[in-house]
C-alpha cells in the first residue's frame, strides 16, 4: 500500500492516469494522494502476478520470474546447473549468472536503499542495492542478457501489445495513453510487478517463529537453546533488526564483508574469467569509496533453511556449513579453518579488504551442539507453506552432515 501511494502517483499523472479513473486530482498537484482503492489495487497485484508468471517477456519465451522465483520453493531457484543451484540458468539456457538467486519473500520489507550515516549504506534491492526499491528493480531482469535477455524495453511492450487482455489491462489501470511511450508503459509493468512482490503472500509471519511469538506453539528445548544462541552470539549484531518485533525480518539490511569465498564452481559455468572479483556495494551506480569493496547486504533468515545453496555466490550447500563457517573468525581449533563440504581449508575471501572484523571476531567459538542449535532454529523460521520441505533433507543427511561437521571432532 505504501509502495502504490509513494511511487505511483507522477506516473499516473504523467499516463493521464487520474482523469481516467476520476480521481480528484487538478491538474500539476501531483503530490496530492488518491484515497486508497482496494479494488484497484487487487487489480494491480492481479496484474504483476500474471506478468511474474508470463514467459513471454524473455527472449526465447521460456522463462518468466517465476522460474528462478520459484513460489513452491520460497521463491528462490530449485533447478541445477551447471554449478549445481548456485547460479541461476538464463533464458537461452547456456549462460549462467555470478549470484545466487535470493528469495523474494519478504523483499517488499527491504527499506529503499539509502545512506545512514557516514559511508555506512542500508537497504535496496539485490546483493549490492543496485535498485533502490522492488519498482526500479522489475524493470531490471527484463533486460538482463544472462536472465530475460530482452534487448528494450520497447520490445518488452511490443510483448505486452500481443495480448489484447493485457492490453485492456494495462489502459485501465494506467490510463489510455499509456502505450504511447514504451517507458512509461514499461514502467507500469514495472509497478505492477512490484506490488504484487509487495502483496502479502510473499510476507506470512507464520513460522513457526511467529507462532511461537504468539502464543500458539513452543520452542523444543533444541530450537530455544538456538535463539538464545543466537541472541547472545552476534548473529544478532547483523541479522536482527527488533528481537520479538512481529515483523523481525532477521536482517538489519546494511552492508558487510564477511569473506565469502570464490565460487570457482560458478565462475567455470558462466564466461567470467577467473580472476573476476565482485565487488558487491562498490559496483552500484554512484559509489566509488573503496571502504564498500566486497559488502553485501545482509540477506534475510527467514525461510533460509529452505533456500539453499548460500552466500551471494551459492558456495555452501549446506545451513550448518554457512553456520560453521563463522568459527571461522572465533575458534582456536584447527578443524573451524576447514570448510566440511570439501574437506579443504575455507577458500579466500574473494575481497580481502573491509571485512567486518570487528563483528565477526566479537562471537565465540560455536560448538556442535550449538551449531545444531542454531540450524535448528534456523528452520523455525520456516514459512508455513514452505515447512515440508523442511523434510526433504532428511534426518539420515542432517546427521551425516552433522558428524562429519562437528568441529571439535
Ligand atoms: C535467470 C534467473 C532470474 C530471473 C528470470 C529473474 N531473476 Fe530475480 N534475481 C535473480 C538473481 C540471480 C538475483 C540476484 C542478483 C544480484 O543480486 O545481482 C535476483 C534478484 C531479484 C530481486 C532482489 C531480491 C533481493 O533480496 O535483493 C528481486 C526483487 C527479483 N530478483 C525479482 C525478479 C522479477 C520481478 C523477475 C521477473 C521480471 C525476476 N526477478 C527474474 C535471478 C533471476
Ligand atoms: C558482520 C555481520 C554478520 C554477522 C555477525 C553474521 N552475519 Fe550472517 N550474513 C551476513 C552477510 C553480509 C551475509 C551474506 C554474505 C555474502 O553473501 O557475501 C550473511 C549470510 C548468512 C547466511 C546465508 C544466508 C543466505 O540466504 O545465503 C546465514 C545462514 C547466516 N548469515 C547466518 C548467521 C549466523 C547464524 C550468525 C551468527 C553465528 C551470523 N550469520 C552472523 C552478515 C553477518
Amino acid at each position: 500500500m505504501s509502495l502504490y501511494r509513494r511511487t505511483m502517483i507522477p506516473l499516473f499523472v504523467a499516463a493521464g492516469f487520474a482523469a481516467a479513473a476520476g480521481f480528484a486530482v487538478a491538474p500539476g498537484f501531483a503530490e496530492v494522494e488518491p484515497e486508497p482503492d482496494p479494488a484497484r489495487e487487487a487489480e494491480l497485484v492481479a496484474l504483476g502476478e500474471q506478468i511474474f508468471f508470463d514467459r513471454n517477456f524473455s527472449k526465447n519465451r521460456t522463462q518468466s520470474c517465476a522460474t528462478c522465483h520459484d513460489p513452491d520453493y520460497a521463491f528462490s531457484d530449485p533447478r541445477e546447473g551447471k554449478a549445481g543451484r548456485a547460479v541461476s540458468v538464463g533464458d537461452d539456457g547456456e549462460s549462467h549468472g555470478d549470484r545466487n538467486t535470493p528469495t523474494l519473500t519478504y523483499a517488499s520489507l527491504i527499506p529503499p536503499f539509502h545512506e545512514h550515516g557516514a559511508s555506512n549504506y542500508v537497504g535496496g534491492q539485490f546483493w549490492d542495492g543496485r535498485a533502490d526499491d522492488l519498482r526500479a528493480q522489475a524493470g531490471q531482469p527484463m533486460l538482463n542478457p544472462v536472465e530475460m535477455g530482452m534487448t528494450s524495453s520497447a520490445e518488452v511492450v511490443e510483448r505486452i501489445l500481443e495480448s489484447p487482455e493485457y492490453v485492456e489491462k494495462f489502459e485501465r489501470l494506467f490510463g489510455p495513453d499509456v502505450f504511447d511511450d514504451p517507458d512509461v508503459a514499461f514502467d507500469a509493468g514495472a509497478t505492477a510487478l512490484a506490488a504484487y512482490q509487495s502483496s502479502p503472500a510473499f510476507s506470512t509471519f507464520d513460522s513457526k517463529y511467529d507462532r511461537v511469538l504468539r502464543g500458539e506453539e513452543s520452542f523444543t528445548a533444541e530450537e530455544a537453546f538456538g535463539r538464545s544462541v543466537f541472541l547472545s552470539w552476534n548473529c544478532q549484531l547483523c541479522h536482527m533488526l527488533r528481537d520479538k518485533a512481529a515483523t523481525e525480518t532477521f536482517t538489519n539490511y546494511e552492508y558487510h564483508n564477511i569473506g565469502v569465498p570464490v565460487n570457482h564452481a560458478a565462475r567455470a559455468a558462466n564466461d567470467l574469467p577467473e580472476n573476476h572479483v565482485d565487488h558487491g556495494l562498490l559496483e552500484r551506480e554512484g559509489i566509488d569509496d573503496p571502504r564498500q569493496d566486497g559488502k553485501f547486504r545482509v540477506p534475510t533468515l527467514r525461510n533460509v533453511a529452505v533456500t539453499a545453496p548460500y552466500m551471494h555466490n551459492g558456495i555452501f550447500e549446506d545451513l550448518r556449513t554457512a553456520v560453521m563457517f563463522y568459527n571461522k573468525y572465533t575458534s582456536r581449533l584447527p578443524a573451524a579453518q576447514i570448510n566440511p563440504e570439501t574437506g579443504e581449508p575455507w577458500g579466500d575471501p574473494e575481497v580481502a579488504e573491509n571485512i567486518s572484523l570487528k563483528e565477526l571476531e566479537s562471537g565465540l567459538a560455536l560448538d556442535g551442539p550449538r551449531v545444531d542449535a542454531l540450524v535448528a532454529f534456523l528452520k523455525t523460521l520456516t514459512d508455513a507453506r514452505y515447512e515440508h520441505l523442511l523434510e526433504r533433507d532428511g534426518p539420515e543427511q542432517t546427521a551425516a552432515a552433522a558428524r562429519s561437521a562437528k568441529p571439535e571432532s
